[in-house]
């Protein structure tokens, strides 16, 4: 089958990467040509585990090729999708001026009849204005062309994404048409396990599917942290009350671990986009805005655990930093907590030292230049040289490697042996045994 994939990003890669693996013909479209060049030279502009492999695979067998012209790549395609980004608005809107761009670029080109498939995150409703934009430019040449606009959200995790797409929990599907209903089945077909994970709905229940799904997830992280700060007023250990909530099977251990807040580049703008859409049609939606609250104050508690340590006073003080991606698995940093973080620290006066296994580069792109010139941002290469004079650790993104590490020589390195948790990673009691002083999340802090 032949497609197309416009927007080469997190999603727009492994979309069209993945399709390659089963023998479909892909091009991914993109107007960053410096990101075209990369990929044509076999570099991947992204940390993705396993996607490398994929895409050299696609390449080399001659299935996947990259190109900034949707003209010539669209001619020929049998489904479009459309994975450009929806950033938010000022208004917390999700912007569709790049999905929309792309929906006009499709009418003006399109030539044979063609599955165009949102894949985007997007508003309820966008899926018609697409059709609208798309119909307006056939009209705008004359052209009598069928084509069917279909919402099929995309649930893969970054640091995961090529294993969920290969063998997603579900494919969501919204349509109207049969036609589109078949060559939907037809394509995804050989990734799901049993037909039932393919799951056809109407066009705005799915874009709707997408909106819930993050949204429940990032309820349930606020919620956990919620409680956290409650356990933190009560005296209450956190890591015993999430064990005793998770083995509840209604309840589950899935996405109840207190933290500094979530980040990425999906569920603040989603829960965000979602409370802009309910206002918009006069719903009130009391719980989602207390969700984004939550975490928006949430991506301060270290800081304020952290300050509250040194009485206030940050000047001068060496703070080392673990983690920069907003999760473990990526070098994606948007909306990351450690971002609050080191902005805090360093308008407090403090230096920073941090080290992340992948987000580097990104790191170096999101912080003032000055400051790594200036040397109150240091970043290393290796985990345990931020430690060297630090006067304070401070856990961020839980990568595994940080999980067991040699406390004995931290110590030797660390001007005063202490962690500020933000993950709840380590064993308070175990660290108290041997001198450290330790900080986490909802968990009887100094005690
Ligand atoms: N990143 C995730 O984990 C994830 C997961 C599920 C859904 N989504 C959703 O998928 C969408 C894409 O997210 P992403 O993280 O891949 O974004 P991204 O920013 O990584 O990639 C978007 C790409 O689209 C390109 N682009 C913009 N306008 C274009 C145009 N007119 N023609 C061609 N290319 C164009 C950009 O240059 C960029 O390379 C968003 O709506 C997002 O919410 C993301």
């Amino acid at each position: 089958m032949k497609v197309a994939v416009v927007g080469t990003g997190y999603v727009g890669l492994v979309t069209g990467a993945c399709f390659t693996e089963m023998g479909n013909h892909v091009v991914c479209i993109d107007i960053d040509e410096a990101k075209l060049d990369r990929l044509r030279a076999g570099e991947i502009p992204i940390f993705e585990p396993g996607l490398d492999a994929v895409v050299s695979s696609g390449i080399e067998a001659g299935l996947l090729r990259f190109s900034s012209d949707i003209a010539e790549s669209i001619k020929d395609a049998e489904y479009i999708f459309i994975a450009v980004g929806t950033p938010p608005g000022e208004d917390g809107s999700a912007d569709l001026q790049y999905v929309l761009a792309v929906a006009k670029s499709i009418g003006e080109h399109l030539k044979n009849y063609a599955v165009v498939i949102d894949k985007s995150t997007v508003p309820v409703g966008t899926a018609d204005k697409v059709h609208a934009e798309i119909s307006s430019q056939l009209a705008l040449r004359d052209a009598d062309i069928d084509f069917d606009v279909v919402s099929n959200p995309e649930f893969l995790k970054e640091g995961a994404a090529v294993n969920d797409f290969m063998r997603p929990d579900r494919v969501v599907v919204g349509t109207n048409s049969e036609k589109a209903r078949q060559k939907m089945t037809e394509l995804y077909s050989p990734y799901l396990r049993s037909s039932d994970r393919l799951m056809f709905m109407g066009v705005r229940d799915a874009e709707m599917t997408k909106y819930a799904a993050n949204a429940m997830l990032a309820t349930k992280i606020s919620f956990m942290n919620e409680v956290a700060g409650l356990c933190d007023e009560l005296d209450v250990d956190v890591e015993n009350v999430r064990r005793g909530i998770g083995s509840d099977s209604r309840i589950g251990y899935s996405f109840i671990y207190p933290g500094c807040g979530y980040g990425g580049s999906c569920f603040p703008k989603d829960v965000k986009a979602l409370v802009h859409t309910a206002e918009q049609s006069g719903f009130e939606p009391t719980l989602l805005a207390a969700v984004e609250k939550r975490n928006n104050s949430q991506k301060h508690k270290l800081f304020s655990n952290i300050s509250g340590y040194f009485k206030g006073d940050l000047k001068g003080k060496r703070i080392a930093v673990w983690g920069l991606a907003f999760k473990p698995g990526t070098d994606d940093m948007r909306e990351a907590p450690s971002i609050v973080l080191i902005n805090a620290l360093i308008e407090a006066g403090a230096q920073v030292c941090a080290f992340d296994p992948v987000a580097k580069e990104t790191a170096a792109r999101e912080f003032p230049e000055q400051w790594l010139a200036d040397g109150q941002l240091q970043m290393v290469d290796f985990q345990y040289d931020v430690l060297k004079q630090a006067d304070a650790l401070v856990l961020v993104t839980e990568w595994k490697r940080f999980r067991q590490p040699d406390f004995e020589a931290m110590k030797e390195l660390m001007n005063d042996a202490i962690i500020f948790d933000g993950r709840n990673q380590y064993d308070p009691d175990y660290l108290k045994s041997i001198e450290f002083k330790y900080s986490g999340i909802g968990r009887n802090n100094f005690k």
